[in-house]
């Protein structure tokens, strides 16, 4: 169901009491602010998640996610986290596709179709992303690449699988950059977005789907990204790790 929400990826930072802190300072301050039907999410390293769950019981407007699975379901992965593991957390969202994952970690489209897999077959709702790098940017080539991590890593879903789905547009050139797309180039992604999943899902299941943008937000540009009409929030790493900043991009909603 297609919702506004503001989740922050709070990558690889904070230790355990960093993340404790930050979050319990989240949780109260958004506790009086939120007044848009906006979702919160904060997704954390997997040291946290237990903890974070606990703490933010009290909190039902605040939801938890990891930022990766195994796309395998248990055994002899050394290293390696489960969606059982990260479920049994009292995680609800997890981070799937993201770019520092593609470059650095080598995961494809079809791997990343097997990890949605055993996302959806543990009931957690991947945050899936999306994104062109500035080459693909540069050349023009970026809607194909958008449609091709969409159809690769998503379309073998049904309609009823892919409703669970929360999308994240997110140009690499703009992650950590401070270059932020403008509203209008994040717009325009945005509605090719949109226009991709309802050729191959249906109007309906298009716009029931949330599609975040990533990239360099804050709370200086967020308005004007998520007043956009096929942007419904953000998925914000830098930002996030500021509990004010944090909370003046969700406040966008209010
Ligand atoms: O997943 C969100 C992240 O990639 C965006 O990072 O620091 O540009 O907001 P940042």
């Amino acid at each position: 169901m297609r919702k506004n929400i503001v989740a922050g990826n709070w990558k690889m930072n904070l230790d355990y009491e960093q993340g404790l802190s930050l979050f319990s300072e989240i949780v109260n301050m958004v506790k009086d602010e939120v007044r848009g039907g906006q979702e919160v999410v904060v997704c954390s390293p997997f040291i946290h998640l237990a903890s974070l769950s606990k703490l933010g019981a009290s909190a039902p407007h605040v939801s938890i996610g990891a930022q990766n699975i195994s796309q395998e379901p248990s055994g002899a992965f050394t290293g390696e986290i489960s969606a059982t593991q990260v479920k049994s957390t009292g995680a609800s969202y997890v981070i799937l596709g993201h770019s520092e994952r593609r470059a650095y970690f080598g995961e494809t489209d079809e791997l990343l179709a097997k990890k949605v897999d055993a996302a959806l077959a543990h009931d957690l709702f991947p945050i899936f992303c999306i994104g062109e790098t500035k080459e693909e940017r540069e050349s023009g080539a970026f809607y194909d690449v958008i449609k091709r991590q969409l159809t690769k890593a998503l379309f073998h879903l049904d309609a009823a699988a892919f409703g669970k789905i929360v999308l994240a547009y997110e140009p690499v050139w703009a992650i950590g950059t401070g270059l932020t797309a403008t509203p209008e180039q994040a717009q325009e992604v945005h509605a090719f977005i949109r226009q991709t999943l309802a050729e191959q899902y249906g109007q309906e299941v298009a716009d029931n789907c949330s599609i975040l943008y990533g990239g360099s937000a804050n709370p200086s540009n967020a308005q004007s990204l998520f007043s956009q009409p096929d942007i419904d929030g953000g998925l914000i790493g830098g930002a996030s790790l500021k509990s004010r900043d944090f909370l003046q991009i969700i406040n966008v909603f209010n």
